[in-house]
């Protein structure tokens, strides 16, 4: 699959949850990858929706994609087939920071939390991926704002409001929390108020991107789509 259009369609017709959005938004942030950072990890694949369109940049750009799930379905074993650096890995998401194949590929310079979504295990996913990103990497949670989750709501949240990391939550949309360190924040704003909206667009998604209020001390930008 070496085309975005042919990938876009395979994950709109895999069954899971991904809106097209979401993918287009997902796919700014992984064909922007910060200088000489590399890898991808996702925590959560069930038939693979988003996992399509993580191999496919990870092919672009010859990068591992480690795939981790507490139960591999047969779908995800033929994902792996398309790229002969993603390793699917049946374990549940707790075993992260002791996982060899991890370890190994880590740290990463994009990962997709979307494993389970109850309030302890969010947090320690968080937690877990926070040591594993790369230095100018992104972390995106998948159900942040999205009122049928609120546990990931709540956990990102108390998460951001402890004092014992560098993350910081830059963008939030499209039912995707993004975070990076407050060292790379100043790049994703460029990104942001550069060519998102444009890139978007060009996706067939138009968005309309806001800028927080000087009050809010947590999230900086919101987007949403533009009719
Ligand atoms: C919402 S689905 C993932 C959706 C997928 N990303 C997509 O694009 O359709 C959540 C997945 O997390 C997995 N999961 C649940 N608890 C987990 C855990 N503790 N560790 C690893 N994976 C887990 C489930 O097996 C399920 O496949």
């Amino acid at each position: 699959m070496k085309n975005l259009s042919e990938v876009l369609a395979r994950s709109a017709q895999t069954e899971g949850w991904l809106s097209r959005h979401a993918a287009v938004l997902m796919h700014f942030f992984l064909s922007h990858p910060p200088e000489g950072e590399r890898n991808i990890l996702e925590i959560g694949v069930f038939k693979g929706k988003s996992a399509i369109l993580l191999a496919h940049e990870a092919a672009q750009r010859d990068e591992s994609l480690i795939l981790l799930d507490i139960e591999i379905a047969p779908p995800i074993a033929a994902i792996a087939q398309l790229h002969p650096k993603i390793e699917a890995i049946e374990a549940d998401s707790f075993k992260l920071p002791s996982l060899a194949q991890v370890q190994r590929a880590a740290p990463f310079r994009f990962i997709h939390i979307d494993g389970a979504h109850g309030y302890s295990h969010v947090l320690d996913d968080i937690k877990n991926c926070a040591k594993l990103l790369s230095w100018r990497g992104v972390i995106c949670l998948d159900d942040f704002f999205q009122p049928a989750w609120p546990d990931v709501t709540a956990a990102a949240f108390d998460f951001l409001a402890g004092r014992d990391h560098d993350l910081v939550l830059f963008l939030a949309g499209f039912n995707k929390g993004f975070l990076c360190r407050s060292i790379a924040l100043q790049s994703y704003c460029e990104l942001i108020e550069g060519p998102l909206a444009s890139s978007m667009e060009a996706l067939g998604c138009k968005s309309s991107v806001k800028k927080r209020t000087q009050t809010n001390p947590f999230c900086f930008y919101g987007i949403v789509p533009e009719r």
